[in-house]
């Protein structure tokens, strides 16, 4: 079997048990998995900040669409790619959830034709499973695709709450096998492409909370709730709001988000 072949198979495996789990719990994904939806939907915030709102906005590799679905909420145009049907099936799932429709498309986005650009062009959790080759192909496409913006986001494997989330699934750390650097600066002077921005988001575990001298007792009761799944609709809205205020201050989040905005096609 081939190399790409054999990750394919993996991605479509954990998007199969993935939707077996959502499905399983039964619960609104923000009680589900409250630290993801508490960082995207600050990062849904800071790219309607920055876009406005009528923006036209495409993912590469979206997975199950959660941060699209925050930006449609938000009021943007949406549409999401992924190579896995299976990512697809828990996208579709979890638009049913929240009764929300945006554009789904399964689709390789290296063979993809580019028949229309988008105002930005995002993606989170892709950039760091190729390899250096195919990560410059990945941005090169992503620019293809973009009137202006880029927004790549990728796990920072050197924060600490990303080693202790490593440590709590039982993964060796530092690094998942298949996992490679990734050095945007690099890539996007390569490419032309200005360097706008960058800032850190998944600020909050409990451990961080703790040692945050920027937040004060009440505002750290609430993420705390949020994380312990106890939050109220307010509440979760606070500490998405605090999330994203953070996100230029502190640099040790689980998550880099680079800004780029084209400068050439
Ligand atoms: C770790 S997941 C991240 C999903 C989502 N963006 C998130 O943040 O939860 C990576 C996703 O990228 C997709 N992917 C990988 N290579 C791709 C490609 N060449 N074209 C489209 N999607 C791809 C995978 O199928 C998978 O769903």
């Amino acid at each position: 079997m081939t190399k790409n072949k054999k990750a394919h198979q993996k991605e479509d495996g954990f998007w199969k048990n993935s939707i077996a789990k959502f499905k399983s719990v039964d619960l609104e994904y923000e009680f589900y998995n409250p630290s993801k939806a508490l960082t995207y939907c600050a990062i849904s915030d800071l790219i309607r900040e920055f876009l406005g709102r009528k923006a036209s906005i495409i993912e590469f590799g979206c997975g199950s669409g959660l941060l699209l679905c925050y930006l449609y909420k938000n009021g943007l145009s949406v549409i999401g790619y992924d190579n896995s049907s299976y990512a697809i099936k828990y996208a579709k799932l979890l638009q049913k959830s929240k009764n929300i429709k945006y554009r789904l498309r399964k689709t390789n986005v290296f063979y993809m034709k580019i028949m229309k650009k988008y105002d930005a062009v995002i993606s989170s959790g892709v950039i760091e499973h190729f390899n250096k080759n195919l990560q410059i192909r990945f941005i090169e496409k992503m620019k293809k695709c973009s009137k202006k913006y880029l927004f790549i986001m990728y796990p920072n494997i050197n924060s600490q709450i990303y080693k202790r989330f490593i440590k709590k699934q039982k993964k060796i750390y530092p690094l998942e096998k298949e996992k490679f650097n990734v050095n945007i600066p690099f890539m996007f002077k390569k490419l032309n492409i200005r360097l706008v921005e960058k800032r850190s988001f998944g600020l909050f575990d409990k451990e961080s909370i703790k040692n945050n001298k920027l937040l004060n007792n009440k505002d750290k009761k609430i993420i705390i709730n949020v994380l312990d799944k106890k939050s109220t609709k307010t509440e979760f809205k606070r500490a998405h709001y605090l999330e994203l205020k953070l996100s230029n201050k502190v640099k040790s989040g689980f998550l880099n988000l680079y800004i780029g905005e084209v400068l050439a096609n």
